[in-house]
This record gives structure tokens, C-alpha cells and sequence, in this order.
């Protein structure tokens, strides 16, 4: 949720800017700015509404000068509309400031209010306008950025990170966080800040998370860290694990593209290393001893939108495995019930992000309550893992689409990790049996290269129904999540109406939606692994197609039953009932990002979204 970049050295700050902002726009596309101070001390700027090639196009028609100093922008609206004026950076010291911001200040109303009757004035709807003002403000009094930011962010509420430059100030750029965002990356002789790594990683692998409630100062040969107070901090610089080009479409025509295609990959490295000698092995819970995993009573997964579905696939193996009680809560709800939680209770979120702000609060809430924590991310150097006691980290790479894929099946690989850990801790299973799981585990990545061999049929299928208004999807068990995440799937990317239905919830009441040609998928456990589910859910397919239904079945090789009901069969290979759902997710993914490209959407940016959601 907007995207920021910072640059100071010897480059033409510019070119640096606007490449982080193309690796960055997926975390907001309303509009794009950049301020660029150059060694003279001249600033210019340019935003502009809509996509960063809008303002690609104005650069190119009207470049600005060369500047080696500059920050940039690229805006998920929340204040104002996606207008120029709204678009970021904003300007303040009457236009020898600038500064661009994500997240929410929530106090911006009041603050707007005394600053008006101070004979400011402002041009803008934004929250950032008031920070910028206020900055400028502060600037005048002490004549020093690093003070006017200190001054400053102790007068905001709410979530930020704050990047300014001034014309004064050429060769430095200044920032902060609160709740938001923010990465460091060194170079040689430059430096680098952006809202993640992304921004930087085609200059250098090496970076710093800034942590909460600090500000940072870069130059081209300096990099120093401070509380809110002016206090100096300790960083710790880590690795990028990834090169710049996983973070290219490398001659895929989108990102969503090749990410659904990389995603035995994505399970494969998640598991890399972390099973020895049909073992689970994850170090990373080194601080979670077997004692106190023994004595975990319950087990609360908080997560938002697809991680919130991965969580669900994985109360059903969790329990099964470790018996232990999970309960899956998304996080915007979590902390506003007073959810009962004690020190026998392990939270555990899932985000691909790391950011989004609704899994954050709810994980600083529980460790407020006294629950343990553990992060399942996706994202080096993220702010939850950061909040969190431990982190298992899935190694899918970045994922730049907005709709989340490799993402969730490695999520899924994590957990599974997980609860076979936690199995083999609690005595739950033989070694045997974790054994047997873990090769089932070890096999997915293949079986998802077979998947994926059959991505044409889906393709059709979604061309053909390129005009549907409405699609349904039903699954019990671990196909229940299935049923979810193929909705929200084409929800958000072809913007069809979809709802998910646990399949024995049919008769409760969705069978009055069915009419005469409504698609359903329909997502069927296998009749070997699951023989007591299988016809119940061949007879829900009968019961929905006796009333008119279109059936699209997504069924094991070989499952005969489905056919005589179903008018498409989507097969996925066989495996154990609770891999399945690594499997079936693929072609809804599939399902949905074809039907968005013959409607001529945008796949990797859908509208309204961003990939990081980082207010509340
Ligand atoms: C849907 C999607 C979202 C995210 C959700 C959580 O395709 O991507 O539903 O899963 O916003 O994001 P993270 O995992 O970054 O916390």
C-alpha cells in the first residue's frame, strides 16, 4: 500500500526512482511521483494520476534536470481521490520541502485545522499534505531536517513512513516509520531506502529493516539510524536472498503468469533443507523448546484474504497430525473480541507481505496477552516476522502480482512443516507416519509440474465463459478453502461475483442460487483417500445439476464417478486427502486470471488493490 523509494548518489537519482517505483507499483497504482534535489540544490518534481506509466510518459515529454538526491512515490489512494493534486510528493517551506508517505495519519484532521489558523494553506486532500506542512514548519524553526523530523513525527498519530528532501539539504534524504514499512539498502558509495527490498535489489543485495518509532539519514556515504528521541541504534544488515531478475516477468506476459507457474518451485525451496533423513527440521524455532510446544493447549491462526485460506487447509492437518485445537480468525477481527488467550495459546500468522497491518496489530496484540508468536512470511526483513518470537520463512520468492498464488502453496508447505514438527514433538505420530506425510510433501512440487502441463483446458474454459456473471464453488473438507480462494480469486481479478460454499452447506440454504446454466466448480476429494466424503459430494454435484447447474468438477485421474454429472472435469494427479488442496487451488488460479485476460483486465493489477495492505 504505496510504494517509496529514496536515492543518494552519484547516478542520476531519477533513473534510480523510477526503477524502484516499477518493482514497487504493486503496492499501489493510483498515481506516482518523484522530487529530485541536485547537487546545486535545485528541486523539481513531477506526479501524476494513474498508472507509473502515465508519469513515465510526462518524464519523457519533460524530463527533469539531474539530480543525484530524490525520493519517489507510487500512491494506493486512502485521503482523496487517484488525482495529480492528491498524488504525492506533497511540498512544504513553501516549496523547498518535499515529502511523500504511506500509511494513515490519523490525527491529520486537527492538526490541519491548527495549522490553517497558523495562515497555512493547503491544495490537497491528503493526510501527507498535512505532514509535509508541518515538516516545513519545523524546518524553518531549526534549520535542520533531522530535528524538523523528530519534531514532527512526535505530533503523529497513526501509521507512517515519512521521506523528505530538501533543497537546502542536497545529498540527504531523511525518513521514518511508524507501524509502515521501510528498508535501507547499502551500496558503495550510494544508498538506498525503499518501502521493501524490491526498490534497491538491482544496486545491492545488502540492507537494513528499520525498526519501529525510528528515523533514518541517508547520504551517498552514510547511513545513521536514530530512535524518535535523536538516540542512536544498533542496525543489523542482512542478505537479499533473492537476485533482482526474480523480480522481472523474464519474457512472461504477466507476473501472475509466471508465478502460477512457479509454483512447484515455490514449494520445493520451502521445503529445501528442512527435512533431513525423513525428518522435519526447522531451526528457526530454535527459541521454541519441545517442552513449551508440548504444553501448547490450543493454536490461534490470524491472517487476511488467501493466507487466511492457507491457514484454514492447515487447521485440518494440524489437528489430524498434533491434536491440538486450531482455530483460524482473521486478524481485523482477532483483536477487537477479546479472544481468550493465555501462555499455553501459540499464535501463528501467515502473510506473504509480512506488512499487512491488520495481521501486525493482531500479532502485537497477542504478545500483549501473553501468547507466543510465530510468523510464517514471505518477506525478509518484514515488520511482522520482526514482531514475532519466531519466523518460518517460505522461500517462494517475490511475488509481485496483486492476487496471491506461489505464495499460498508454499504458506501451505510451511504449515504442513510445522504441524509434522509439532507431531513428532507431542508424540502425536510414529516416525513412520511423519515419514509417509513428508514424502507426500516432497512429491507436490512434481505433481504441480502435471497440474500446470494441463493449463490449456483451463484456459479454454475460461475463454468459453468469458461472459458469466456469476460463478459458485463448492468443497468440503480441505476443499472448503479451495472453494473460498477460487471466489475470491476471480473476485478480485475478473471482477465476477464468486462465493465459496463448504459443499454439505448447500442445502442450508445457497441451493436456492442455483438456476438453470449457473457454473459451479465443484472441487471433489478423491474417492480413495476420502471414500466416506466422495459421494457425498458426487451427490451434491447430482442435487445442482438436477436443478440446471453447469458442473465443472475438479477430480482426481481416474475418478469415474464424477463424469456421468459433471460437464467439465478438470483432473488433478492423485495424492493423500489433505495434499489435495496444493493441487486443486491451481486451476481456479488459472481459471481466474484467464477469464480476467479475455475480459482485456489488468491481471497483475487489479482494480482497487494493492499487494501490501498496510493500514487498517
Ligand atoms: C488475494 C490476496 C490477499 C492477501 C491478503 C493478505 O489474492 O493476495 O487476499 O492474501 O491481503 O496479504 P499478506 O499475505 O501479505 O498478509
Amino acid at each position: 500500500m504505496c510504494g517509496i523509494v529514496g536515492y543518494v548518489g552519484e547516478r542520476n537519482s531519477l533513473d534510480v526512482l523510477m526503477g524502484g517505483l516499477r518493482r514497487l507499483e504493486y503496492r499501489g497504482y493510483d498515481s506516482a511521483g518523484v522530487a529530485v534535489v541536485d547537487d546545486d540544490g535545485a528541486m523539481e518534481t513531477a506526479k501524476r494520476a494513474g498508472k507509473l506509466q502515465v508519469l513515465a510518459d510526462e518524464l519523457e515529454a519533460n524530463p527533469l534536470h539531474r539530480g543525484g538526491t530524490g525520493i519517489g512515490h507510487t500512491r494506493w489512494a486512502t485521503h482523496g481521490g487517484p488525482t495529480d493534486v492528491n498524488a504525492h510528493p506533497h511540498l512544504g517551506d513553501d516549496g523547498r520541502l518535499a515529502l511523500i508517505h504511506n500509511g494513515i495519519i490519523e490525527n491529520f484532521s486537527e492538526l490541519k485545522a491548527e495549522l490553517l489558523a497558523e495562515g497555512f494553506t493547503f491544495e490537497s486532500e491528503t493526510d501527507t499534505e498535512v505532514a509535509a506542512v508541518l515538516l516545513g514548519k519545523e524546518y524553518r524553526a531549526t534549520g535542520d531536517l533531522r530535528e524538523a523530523f523528530r519534531n514532527t513525527v512526535s505530533r503523529l498519530d497513526g501509521a507512517f513512513t515519512l521521506l523528505a528532501v530538501h533543497r537546502s539539504e542536497p545529498g540527504v534524504v531523511v525518513g521514518a516509520r511508524r507501524n509502515s514499512p521501510l528498508v535501507i539498502g547499502l551500496g558503495d558509495g550510494e544508498n538506498f531506502l525503499g518501502s521493501d527490498v524490491a526498490a534497491f535489489v538491482e544496486y545491492t543485495k545488502r540492507a537494513v529493516a528499520i525498526g519501529q518509532d525510528q528515523i533514518v539519514t541517508i547520504t551517498a556515504g552514510d547511513v545513521v539510524v536514530t530512535d524518535f528521541d535523536g538516540q542512536p541504534v544498533e542496525v543489523e544488515p542482512f542478505d537479499v536472498a533473492w537476485d533482482a531478475s526474480a523480480a522481472e516477468k523474464g519474457g512472461w506476459s504477466s507476473f501472475m503468469r509466471k508465478e502460477v507457474a512457479e509454483q512447484p518451485e515455490a514449494v520445493a525451496k520451502t521445503l529445501l533443507g528442512r527435512v533431513v533423513d525423513d525428518a522435519v527440521v526447522i531451526p528457526e524455532l530454535a527459541s521454541f523448546g519441545d517442552e513449551e510446544l508440548r504444553g501448547i493447549r490450543r493454536i490461534t491462526i490470524i491472517a487476511c484474504g488467501t493466507a487466511s485460506y492457507a491457514g484454514m487447509v492447515a487447521k485440518y492437518a494440524i489437528e489430524q497430525w498434533a491434536r491440538v485445537p486450531v482455530e483460524i480468525e482473521l486478524s481485523h477481527e482477532f483483536r477487537y473480541r477479546e479472544p481468550v488467550i493465555d501462555d499455553h495459546t501459540l499464535v501463528v500468522s501467515i502473510s506473504q507481505s509480512g506488512e499487512t497491518m491488520d495481521t501486525l496489530m493482531a500479532v502485537k496484540y497477542a504478545r500483549e496477552q501473553g501468547a507466543r508468536t510465530i510468523s510464517i512470511c514471505n518477506t525478509q526483513g518484514a515488520t511482522i516476522p520482526r514482531e514475532s518470537d519466531a519466523v518460518v520463512y517460505t522461500h517462494a520468492g517475490p511475488e509481485v502480482a496483486v492476487a496471491s498464488t506461489k505464495a499460498f502453496v508454499a504458506q501451505i508447505a510451511a504449515l504442513y512443516l510445522f504441524g509434522l514438527h509439532l507431531a513428532r514433538v507431542r508424540g502425536t505420530m510414529s516416525a513412520e507416519a511423519i515419514a509417509e506425510q513428508l514424502h507426500e510433501l516432497q512429491a507436490v512440487p512434481a505433481k504441480l509440474e502435471l497440474v500446470l502441463a494441463e493449463s490449456e483446458k483451463v484456459a479454454q474454459l475460461a475463454h468459453w465463459m468469458a461472459d458469466t456473471r456469476s460463478v459458485l464453488f463448492l468443497g468440503r473438507h480441505v476443499g472448503y478453502p479451495i472453494a473460498l480462494e477460487g471466489a475470491l480469486k476471480l473476485k478480485e481479478l475478473a471482477y465476477i461475483h464468486a462465493e465459496g460454499f463448504a459443499a454439505g452447506e448447500l442445502k442450508h440454504g445457497p441451493i436456492a442460487l442455483i438456476e438453470p446454466g449457473q457454473p459451479v466448480f465443484v472441487v471433489v476429494p478423491s474417492p480413495r483417500g476420502s471414500a466416506t466424503l466422495h459421494p457425498k459430494v458426487v451427490s451434491n454435484i447430482q442435487e445442482i445439476r438436477a436443478r440446471g447447474a453447469r458442473v465443472i468438477a475438479i477430480a482426481e485421474a481416474g475418478d469415474a464417478a464424477v463424469l456421468p454429472f459433471a460437464d467439465e472435469v478438470l483432473r488433478i494427479p492423485l495424492a493423500a486427502p489433505l495434499f489435495e488442496p496444493l493441487l486443486a487451488v491451481v486451476p481456479l488460479q488459472i481459471f481466474a486470471m484467464e477469464l480476467s485476460q479475455a475480459k482485456g483486465l489488468d491481471v497483475d493489477q487489479p482494480r482497487n488493490l494493492a499487494k501490501s495492505v498496510t493500514v487498517e
